[in-house]
């Protein structure tokens, strides 16, 4: 199958009449989102959302995510809506959440993976949104990454891992905020945070008080342990290259990360300090530019602005495997966007943690 790139930057409503067809008719389309890039097909269709899996190579026992172009929509996906899904609805809607609830009896199985709940996002970007409400239907849609690679945030890594396999993918641009979307489960006592994203707990707190983060989003799951999402056991957003992170003070964590850099060059590597302004003065050997410095950076963003660390981490990762065969990642606070970041990249690494100190 020949694969098109569709570029959505000027008029696109052409492209978004023929997307939204395919997807009427059974077939796959991949489209930009604010988050990360988005494999869609129509969610209530049992035979599309199985090409889905197909297609990614994913575990049929993850399920996905349904997008929707309003709330009217969302509320027919469920079959109770607790007061708490209004209130994150009408303050985060449309925008990087997830809210899953119990399912409405409309919601085919392959979708939920047999789960009694259903994960409702609906987009803010104006492609996404555009493609859903010209379709019709709910578009069930993960990632538009081979299962485990990185998620995509532009359409050439969608094109990299799905080319011949997909008719279509709309071509947006780099996506926003470079991380999939936060996900919170109101199907329990207490909302809990399933995978953390730009709506942070701090903004889903301020809205409906007490939130708990699962334990599953900063430590590997514990052998035998049941998951409350089942995309938590496997592994996840992994280049080819070996990920380390280390944790610490700016001038501590490039200290170590110096010394680390050093070793491995001397054992014949190719390494990648995936760095932070912060550290960036330390890794310059010379005080000069710090492509005269010798190592090979990556600037990931601001510890200050954990959000921008978020944004260039996955094309990081993905960017990596052309130049390296190992990478050591800066840590930051678990704070704000910063839970998330710290959750993609523990993941990237297997939970190897190096502490360099204060
Ligand atoms: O930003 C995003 O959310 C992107 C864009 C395309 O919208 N989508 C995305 O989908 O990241 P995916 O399939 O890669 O991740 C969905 C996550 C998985 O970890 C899955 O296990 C979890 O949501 N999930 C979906 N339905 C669930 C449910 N009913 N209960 C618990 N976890 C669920
Ligand atoms: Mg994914």
């Amino acid at each position: 199958m020949n694969t098109r790139l569709l570029n959505c930057s000027g008029a696109y409503d052409d492209f978004i009449c023929e997307a939204a067809e395919i997807i009427r008719n059974g077939g796959l389309v991949a489209f930009p989102t604010e988050t990360v890039y988005g494999l869609g097909a129509n969610g209530l269709d049992p035979d599309a959302v199985n090409s889905i899996f197909r297609a990614k190579g994913r575990p049929n026992d993850n399920p996905l995510i349904l997008h929707v172009s309003d709330i009217a929509s969302a509320e027919k996906l469920w079959s109770c809506i607790p007061d708490a899904a209004y209130a994150l609805m009408n303050t985060f809607w449309p925008g990087p959440l997830t809210i899953i609830a119990p399912r409405a009896s409309i919601v085919p199985d392959e979708v939920t993976a047999g789960l009694e709940t259903v994960a409702v996002r609906l987009p803010s970007d104006p492609v996404a949104r555009a493609l859903i409400s010209k379709a019709g239907v709910p578009i069930a849609a993960p990632s538009a990454n081979l299962s485990g690679k990185p998620s995509p945030t532009t359409a050439e890594h969608v094109f990299e891992d799905m080319k011949g396999k997909i008719p279509i993918i709309l071509d947006g641009g780099p996506c926003k905020f470079g991380v999939e979307s936060t996900v919170v489960t109101l199907a329990g006592e207490v909302p809990t945070i399933l995978r953390p994203g730009a709506v942070t707990l701090e903004m889903l707190s301020a809205v409906i008080g007490e939130v708990k983060v699962s334990e599953s989003v900063l430590s590997p799951l514990k052998p035998g342990e049941k998951v409350a999402s089942p995309g938590m056991k496997y592994k996840h957003y992994s280049p080819e290259a070996e990920v380390f992170v280390v944790n610490g003070s700016p001038e501590a964590t490039a200290k170590r990360i110096m010394q680390l850099y050093d070793d491995a060059i001397n054992g014949g590597k190719h390494p990648l300090i995936c760095a932070t302004e912060e550290t960036m003065p330390f890794y310059n050997r010379c005080g000069e530019n710090v492509l005269n410095s010798g190592y090979q950076c990556a600037i990931v963003g601001t510890r200050k602005y954990p959000q921008t660390m978020c944004t260039n981490l996955f094309r990081i990762l993905r960017d990596a495997d052309s130049c390296s065969d190992l990478i050591f990642a800066e840590g930051t606070r678990e704070q704000n966007e910063g839970l998330a970041y710290m959750n993609r990249l523990l993941r990237a690494a297997g939970f190897k943690v190096i502490e360099a100190g204060e």
